[in-house]
Order: structure tokens, then C-alpha cells, then sequence
């Protein structure tokens, strides 16, 4: 099969980047990214790039050289499937909600409409790509779907996981440590994993792209994930031993991240990890774990969330216990509400669980993130359905200025490490707060010599 041309079903933080990382670099492909999402596909199609849907350096510029020459933003969904020789499943895959497995399992609703979507469509042979992050063994569900249409189209479903960060995607799909390709063992599977590895040979070292059967591809995204977040979580737990002890948690993690087998990466202390994966794939292993009778493997990945939660609710109780054992109508500044720097994302972001801890102890939030507004803030806020809307829009205010947000504040807490935080004329923001003036860094981006001579009671993570 000739491939010339790709679709997309689903326009996200993955679908978007992805697909035009590939438009750029395979000019001979004609990529059609589809999406329900009206709203997003307009964002997508908006005449000036900088507003497109997602902040992520790099992006607009990709988007701005391939939009419309071979990169395609629709709603026709099935025009798009119709026409494709391969489909990118990139939809959303978040923890369910309700019924069985609600809290832990992936919820595979949307994965399904959109298998559901294919098999009414295909009129001929297609691969079907997973690049969402799914459970280990759904390309079986998936399968069984298509091959159940009795129109007589050939499927091959492929497990394509993607490994991109939020904040360095653009460079992340340049240039990846590795593309991993899942597919089936038999001659109809090696052909179809051959078409996408020929895909990404189009700038990918051979080497680096690795082919295998369909099972580990799923598990291995999962795993990874895992791995990762188990670092953070790590580093985390003893950055409250050090608090107690002495030690520093910069001078530990640099002092195991030189051993080659540990490694420096993935080694920062926070206020604990956020982001839309980490916690939803970690509880995803852990269900899937338990539902093969493994408990010992359940629990050992669930003390991951675990320690995370725990390391956001310390944060926000030292930050009431400091400023002495009440909040109640006290002003404190967050500088950040994004999960980490360099995207608009909020999604499961510390700063939204230390924000809710707080108001629950009556403070007001003032907030200032460079790329989030007043809007996202409110919705993450009402999205926890802790207290009503009216009660939170009372409770938390967003400003356009970090000065303006800082003015007359009894704390700040810094919860992302946008890079402008470090280079503010602290001396200002001292200046205009309560005192004594509290810093709460929640990612030790701060100069703490720096911050106590200008007169801040400064507070970090893990020293
Ligand atoms: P997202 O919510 O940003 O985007 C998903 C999009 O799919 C939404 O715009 C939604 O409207 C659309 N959609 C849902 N059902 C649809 C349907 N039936 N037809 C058409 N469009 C539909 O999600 P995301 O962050 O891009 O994540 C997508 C998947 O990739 C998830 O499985 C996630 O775990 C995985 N992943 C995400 C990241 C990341 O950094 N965000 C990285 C690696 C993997
Ligand atoms: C993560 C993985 O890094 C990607 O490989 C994966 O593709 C993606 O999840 C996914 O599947 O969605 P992402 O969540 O975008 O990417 O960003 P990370 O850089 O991993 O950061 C996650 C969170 O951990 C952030 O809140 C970050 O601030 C925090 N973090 C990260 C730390 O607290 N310490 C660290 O050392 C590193």
C-alpha cells in the first residue's frame, strides 16, 4: 500500500505537535488532523498562528511553514478516515469517572467511538496507529471492532506511544531518544510497522526506532511513566527528611545524579508532580495490576500517587503553619499555575490542590502565570467541585502583572518554574508585601542567600 495520505483523530496537546512535526519533515504527505472539538479546530485554523490552541515554544512557526500546504485542521472526520491509507488515534484517555473502575481505569469510551467511526467509514485497507496512552492489550478491543464491520476492509493496528514532554515537544519530536513501534508478528503486521517506520526514517536515526510486538509497546508507555514519575516522587519523599535533618536536597540529588547508573535526570524536588499522564497512567498500572490478582505490583506503583499527594498537602500546610497557624483573610500570591513552565496546561497541576487547600483555610489567591488566565484558573478550581463557583471567583483573582499580583502580600508561592520569576526585582516585590514577607519556593528556582538579604523569610523545598 502507497501511503500519501495520513489523518488524525484528535487535535490535542499530542495530535497537534505530532502531526505537524510530520508535515514538516514528510513535505509528500498530505496530514489531516480532525477533531469534535469545533472551538479547537478553529484555534487551529486561526489566521495568525500565535493563537492556536496550545502554547509550545517552537509550535507556531512548524504549524505557520505547513498549514495548508500538507498539514490540514477539519471537523469532516469522515472524509479525513475515508481518504487516509494510516490513522492516528490521539484522543484523550482519562481516568474513568464513574462505574467500574472509576478513580483508577482508563476510560476507553472515546477510543472506542473512534474504532467505531473507522469500521463505519474505511472502504478499504487501512493501519490504525495508537498513539493515545492506553492500556496494556486494548489493541484486541480495537481489533475485534474493526474486524467486525463484515464490509471484508483489512485492518492492521499498530501501537505507536508518544514520549513528547509538555514544554519541549517541538524539540522532543525532532530529535527523540526513541520512536517505539508495536505490531503484529505476522507478514500483513511487518509490513504495516515497516510503512511507519518509513514515516519517521524521514528524519529519525534507524536506530533509534525501535519495532516490537503490539503488547509491550502498550506496557512500555505505561512503564515509562511510571519510571519517571517514581523519581519525582522519590526525590520528593526524602526532600522531607532533609527538612528535618539538615541535609540539602539539591546537594543529595546532585551527589546520586553524578553515579552514571542513577543518572541527574528527573531528579528535582518539587511541590510534587502535575500534569494530565503521570497520575492517570500510574493509577491506570495499578488497575490493571490488580485485575490480574498482582497486588504487591499494585501497591508498590500506587505509593508513587501516594507520596505526591502528600508532598502537595505538606506544602500547603507549611505554608499555613509558618504563617502562624491561620490564613483566614490573609492575601497569598502564587507566582505559576501551569504544571510546569513553557505550556498553558493546567491539567492536575500542583497548583490547583495547594490554591484548594488554601481557601478551604479561608485565604485569598492572587495568581500570576504568563501564559494561564483567570478563566482556566476558575474552571481547574470548580472542576474539584469542592465549594460552589460564586465561592471560588470570590476566593481567587488573576492579574496580568507579577508586580500587581505580589502587591501587599503576606506570602508568595512560587509553583512553577517559569525562567522570568528568577530575574523579578524581588527588591520591589519586598517592598510592596506584608511583613514580615513570606516565599514559599515550591520548585527551588530562588537564590536563597539572595532572598533573606533583601529581608524574605524564604522557604524551599528539601533544605
Ligand atoms: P487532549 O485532551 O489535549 O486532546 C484530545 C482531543 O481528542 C480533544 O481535542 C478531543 O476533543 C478529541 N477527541 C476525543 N474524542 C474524539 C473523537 N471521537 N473524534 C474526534 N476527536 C475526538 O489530549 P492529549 O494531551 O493530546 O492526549 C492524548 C493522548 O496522548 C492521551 O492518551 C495521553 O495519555 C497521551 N499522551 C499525552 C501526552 C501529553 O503530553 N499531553 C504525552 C504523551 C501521550
Ligand atoms: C511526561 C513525560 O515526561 C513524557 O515522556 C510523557 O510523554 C508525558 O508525560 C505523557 O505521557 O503525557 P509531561 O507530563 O508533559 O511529560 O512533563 P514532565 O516534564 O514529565 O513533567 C511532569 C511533572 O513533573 C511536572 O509537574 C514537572 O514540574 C514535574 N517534575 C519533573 C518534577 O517535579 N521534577 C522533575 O525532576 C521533573
Amino acid at each position: 500500500m502507497e501511503i500519501t495520505k495520513i489523518c488524525c483523530i484528535g487535535a490535542g496537546y499530542v495530535g497537534g505537535p505530532t502531526m505537524a512535526v510530520i508535515a514538516q519533515k514528510c513535505p509528500h504527505l498530505k496530514i489531516t488532523v480532525v477533531d469534535l472539538n469545533q472551538e479547537r479546530i478553529d484555534a487551529w485554523n486561526d489566521e495568525n498562528t500565535d493563537n492556536i490552541p496550545i502554547f509550545e515554544p517552537g509550535l507556531s512557526s512548524v504549524v505557520a511553514e505547513t498549514r495548508g500546504k500538507n498539514l490540514f485542521f477539519s471537523n469532516d472526520v469522515e472524509k479525513a478516515i475515508e481518504e487516509a491509507q494510516i490513522i492516528f488515534i490521539s484522543v484523550n484517555t482519562p481516568t474513568k469517572t464513574y462505574g467500574k473502575g472509576k478513580g483508577m481505569a482508563a476510560d476507553l469510551k472515546y477510543i472506542e467511538l473512534c474504532a467505531r467511526q473507522i469500521a463505519k467509514v474505511a472502504k478499504d485497507n487501512k493501519i490504525v496507529v495508537e498513539k493515545s496512552t492506553l492500556p496494556v492489550r486494548t489493541a484486541e478491543a480495537i481489533k475485534s471492532i474493526l474486524d467486525n464491520t463484515g464490509n471484508g476492509v483489512q485492518f492492521q493496528i499498530l501501537s505507536n506511544p508518544e514520549f513528547l514532554a509538555e514544554g519541549t515537544a517541538i524539540s522532543d519530536l525532532l530529535n527523540p531518544d526513541r520512536i517505539l513501534i508495536g505490531g503484529d508478528q505476522t507478514p500483513e503486521g511487518q509490513k504495516a510497522i515497516q510503512a511507519l517506520v518509513d514515516i519517521y526514517a524521514n528524519w529519525v536515526p534507524q536506530d533509534k526506532i525501535l519495532t516490537t510486538n503490539v503488547w509491550s509497546s502498550e506496557l512500555s508507555k505505561l512503564t515509562a511513566n511510571a519510571f519517571l514519575a517514581q523519581r519525582i516522587s522519590s526525590i520528593n519523599a526524602l526532600s522531607e527528611l532533609c527538612e528535618k535533618t539538615g541535609a540539602d536536597i539539591n546537594e543529595v540529588a546532585r551527589a546520586i545524579g553524578m553515579d552514571t547508573r542513577i543518572g541527574s535526570k528527573f531528579l528535582k524536588a518539587s511541590v510534587g508532580f502535575g500534569g494530565s499522564c503521570f497520575k492517570k497512567d500510574i493509577l491506570n498500572l495499578v488497575y490493571i495490576a490488580k485485575s490480574y490478582g498482582l497486588n504487591e505490583t499494585a501497591d508498590y506503583w500506587e505509593q508513587v500517587i501516594i507520596m505526591n499527594d502528600h508532598q502537595k498537602k505538606r506544602f500547603a500546610d507549611k505554608i499555613v503553619k509558618t504563617l502562624y497557624n491561620t490564613v483566614a483573610g490573609k492575601k497569598i500570591t502564587f507566582l505559576g499555575w501551569a504544571f510546569k513552565k513553557d505550556t498553558n496546561d493546567t491539567r492536575e497541576s500542583a497548583a490547583i490542590y495547594i490554591a484548594d487547600d488554601l481557601i478551604n483555610e479561608q485565604a485569598g489567591i492572587c495568581v500570576y502565570d504568563p501564559k494561564v488566565n483567570q478563566k482556566k484558573i476558575l474552571a481547574d478550581l470548580d472542576y474539584l467541585e469542592t465549594r460552589s463557583a460564586a465561592e471560588n471567583a470570590k476566593s481567587t483573582k488573576s492579574f496580568e502583572n507579577p508586580y500587581d499580583a505580589c502587591q501587599g502580600a503576606h506570602a508568595i508561592a512560587v509553583l512553577t518554574e517559569w525562567e522570568e520569576f528568577v530575574d523579578y526585582d524581588w527588591q520591589r516585590i519586598y517592598d510592596a508585601m506584608q511583613k514580615p514577607a513570606f516565599v514559599f519556593d515550591g520548585r527551588n528556582i530562588l537564590n536563597k542567600t539572595e532572598m533573606q538579604k533583601i529581608g524574605f523569610v524564604y522557604q524551599a523545598i528539601g533544605s
